[in-house]
């Protein structure tokens, strides 16, 4: 084990990316937001006037091989643009999620992802983060909720942004997210053999958090 790394993937709204930027922080680790990628990505493309399809399949790997992304202070930039609040909207995921099904644009994003691999350790945050990107990772987590639980926070985060939203909308864009996620052929939704399975539905992201730490000791 050259560089330490945790892996932390699961559905949408599993609360998987706050609690692996807080594992990150304690433990004085990089942090990798895989799904930012994706989502930038499919930003690029529609900024490009690129259809996100088959279609534009090698135009987008292309963007994505080049892509001017950058996370600084909390923030995301695609060149010189904040893209910190446009990746995340439901519109911004659906088309992370469309782009995320082609191969060539998964592969084109490999060694970006490799890139954050660096001491003293990395808590990389995905879909496929142990089972593709990571596979040697010293912890995998499958960190899941109930789609129910998911809607509720997704819900709570867009209302307290000011942002009109229904929660059986919400929980039908998710699931319709997660199924498009798992039935995919490339780096499908899953967990990896060795993974850990954490279900937060009951927890707080303090009692993720600790678990993830616990399990994390137990690997040392
Ligand atoms: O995690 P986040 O919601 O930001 O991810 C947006 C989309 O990007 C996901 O729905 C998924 O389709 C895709 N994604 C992926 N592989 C990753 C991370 C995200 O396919 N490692």
């Amino acid at each position: 084990e050259l560089v330490p790394v945790i892996c932390i993937d699961g559905p949408t709204a599993s609360g998987k990316g706050t609690v692996a930027a807080v594992v990150a922080q304690k433990l004085g680790y990089h942090f990798l937001d895989s799904g930012a990628m994706y989502r930038i990505t499919a930003l690029a493309a529609t900024q490009a006037g690129l259809a996100i399809g088959p279609a534009q399949e090698p135009a987008i790997a292309a963007l994505a091989r080049q892509l001017p992304v950058r996370f600084a202070d909390g923030k995301v930039f695609l060149g010189n643009q904040d893209v910190t609040e446009t990746i995340r909207t439901e519109e911004a995921g659906m088309n992370a999620s469309r782009v995320s099904a082609l191969p060539s644009v998964r592969l084109a994003l490999v060694d970006l992802q490799h890139g954050f691999r660096q001491l003293p350790g990395l808590v990389a945050d995905g879909r496929d983060m142990g089972t593709v990107i990571f596979p040697d990772a010293a912890l995998k987590i499958f960190l899941t909720a109930s789609a129910r639980q998911r809607a509720e926070r997704r819900y709570k985060q867009l209302i307290s942004k000011g942002i009109s939203a229904t929660l059986g909308g919400i929980q039908q864009d998710l699931e319709a997210r997660d199924a498009r996620d798992m039935s995919r052929q490339a780096a499908p939704l899953k967990p990896a053999d060795d993974a850990a399975l954490l279900d937060n539905s009951e927890l707080s992201i303090e009692e993720s958090v600790a678990q993830v730490l616990k399990l994390w000791q137990g690997t040392r």
